[in-house]
């Protein structure tokens, strides 16, 4: 450790790395310093300035996340200044746009019944979508934000609905421009950007369509991300389950042969929602088209449930039992009559090594040929 690459933070000397920010040096060192538009391994962006901190014989607060250590800083993450800094910025971000989650058509005036009557979602039907699932939420409950600071402004743009899985609202966007650097820097789909000026701002594709008829590929990096509920998968608002009633079940995307990481969100075992285990390879949080919103099926009212054997050109439901002996017996008779070498298997990406290690090990060991391919060949 060389001795001049020393940070100090509320008191206590810290190691960095030339390079480091503030945010990373006290995040490495469980400090806490709060954020919300900062995104772990991207560029920061440093814009929606709730990661304020004070540096001494610096005149204004700084942004950590966008802010390097230098040594001999002396930081402090806590004090009355930065406190009422990070609120009054989050109270502008409530009032730029359409946030009724703790803010709108709620008055109790002392913050325990505004909290109070905020939680109660049955008494507030037209609450935003992402309540209980809202970075800036939890951030105005932590930072004790009272309603009547909070100016309501009329929304600028029309929600856009018509892409088949991701609703825009943009009265609800607070402009942090997470999906703008996942889209560009993640994903490298470059389908959306900042567009206008001012207190006209939007996120934008190009010739700012909507997402359909853009190139977006809907892998719902952006929904991830998005800190605020201005990107929600499309589902009918009336059924739409609260976060805190579903549950997080971890589980393997068995769409392809990567394996992502993937979160099942149920309730009454039915799937409501998939997003990506950040942090974990090998999908880091992201998720393809399918993997994200390709789900119905689990639980869709045609989904075959058994095996169907056709008779007379009619199909018939018909028990696992009686399907693989009607299997096994054709296989025989065509091995019988015509040799193992008329009969071929096809496995699949879609399924696991494993699986296809015993399908190999069937058609050699069992049927007595080589004939055996991979979808991904064809
Ligand atoms: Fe640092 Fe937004 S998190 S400016």
């Amino acid at each position: 450790m060389e001795p001049q690459n020393i940070i100090n933070i509320n008191g206590i000397d810290y190691s960095f790395t030339p390079g480091e920010t503030i945010l990373e040096v006290a995040t490495r060192n469980d400090i806490y310093i709060p954020t919300l538009c900062y995104l772990k391994g991207m560029s920061p962006t440093g814009v929606c300035r709730i990661c304020l901190v004070e540096v001494e014989g610096v005149k204004t607060l700084l942004a950590s996340c966008s802010t390097q250590a230098t040594p001999g800083m002396v930081v402090k993450t806590d004090t009355p200044a930065v406190i009422n800094a990070r609120r009054m910025n989050i109270e502008l971000l409530l009032a730029s746009g359409d946030h009724n989650c703790l803010a709108r058509s709620l008055d109790a005036g002392l913050w325990t019944d505004f909290q109070l009557d905020a939680l109660d979602i049955e008494e507030h039907r037209d609450l935003c979508p992402a309540y209980g699932d809202c970075r800036l939420q939890d951030l105005a409950i932590l930072y004790r934000v009272k309603p009547d600071h909070v100016v309501p402004v009329n929304p600028k743009y029309d929600v856009e609905d018509v892409n088949p899985f991701i609703v825009r609202d943009f009265s609800r966007c607070i402009l942090c421009g997470r999906c703008v650097q996942v889209c560009n820097e993640i994903q490298v789909n470059k389908v959306i950007s900042f567009g206008y000026r001012g207190a006209t701002s939007k996120i934008i594709t190009r010739g700012d369509r909507a997402l359909k008829d853009s190139d977006c590929v809907f892998c719902g990096e952006c929904l991830q991300v998005c800190p605020v509920g201005a990107l929600m998968p499309k589902q009918d608002m009336a059924l739409r389950t609260p976060v805190n009633e579903m549950k997080k079940v971890r589980t393997t995307c068995s769409y392809c042969g990567v394996g992502c990481q993937i979160y099942l969100h149920v309730k009454d075992n039915r799937i409501e929602r998939v997003t990506g285990v950040e942090g974990t390879s090998p999908n880091l949080g992201s998720l393809c088209v399918k993997g994200r919103f390709g789900y119905d099926f689990v639980a869709h009212p045609e989904r075959l449930t058994t095996p169907l054997i056709k008779k007379d050109g009619e199909f018939h439901e018909a028990t696992w039992d009686e399907a693989l002996d009607l299997v096994a017996k054709r296989m025989n008779d065509i091995k019988r009559d015509f040799g193992p070498d008329s009969i071929g298997l096809f496995t699949s990406a879609r399924i696991t090594n494993e699986e296809n290690y015993l399908a190999q090990k069937f058609i050699r060991a069992v049927i007595g040929t080589n004939n055996i391919d991979h979808c991904a060949r064809l």
